[in-house]
């Protein structure tokens, strides 16, 4: 009877860890996890989870701001830096995005949820000189 009882939580404990560790945001740390090339597909894949699928943001346990109808994203240049490198509870996303993923998530976040900046676009080449 006791042995039962000791057993019992190293068991659960045993089949908790699997579960925790797939729960766990692999895509955040393995590039070739994310295949999507288009603006549209990264920000589903990627964006939505936080940002909304619509780029409404959410509050609740954390912050997520808005991106749609959002002026700071008439220049390319910060949307940039904050996706390759994170802001506060933001992560860096520069781990697994490449240079041209980023410059298709990040025009798409200019072109689209109210937002119409499709001038000054976000190139590789800029992608790549904030890195
Ligand atoms: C894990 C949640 C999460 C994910 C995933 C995420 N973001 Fe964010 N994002 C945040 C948070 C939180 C902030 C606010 C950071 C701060 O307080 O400065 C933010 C801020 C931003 C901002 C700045 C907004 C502003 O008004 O200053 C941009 C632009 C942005 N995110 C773009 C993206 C893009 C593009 C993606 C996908 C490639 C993405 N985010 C994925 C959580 C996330």
């Amino acid at each position: 009877m006791r042995k039962s009882m000791i057993a019992a939580p190293l068991v659960l404990a045993a089949f908790a860890l699997p579960v925790a560790a797939d729960d766990s945001d692999a895509w955040f740390e393995s590039r070739s996890a994310l295949t999507q090339q288009t603006g549209e597909g990264i920000y589903a894949a990627v964006c939505a989870s936080c940002h909304m699928p619509e780029g409404g943001g959410a509050s609740g346990a954390a912050d997520y701001p808005a991106l749609a109808n959002n002026p700071r994203l008439e220049f390319p240049d910060y949307a940039i830096m904050v996706t390759l490198h994170g802001q506060a509870a933001m992560p860096g996303l520069g781990g697994i995005l490449d240079d041209a993923q980023v410059a298709e998530v990040v025009n798409y976040i200019r072109t689209h949820f109210g937002n119409d900046y499709p001038d000054d676009p976000a190139t590789e080449e800029l992608v790549s000189d904030a890195r």
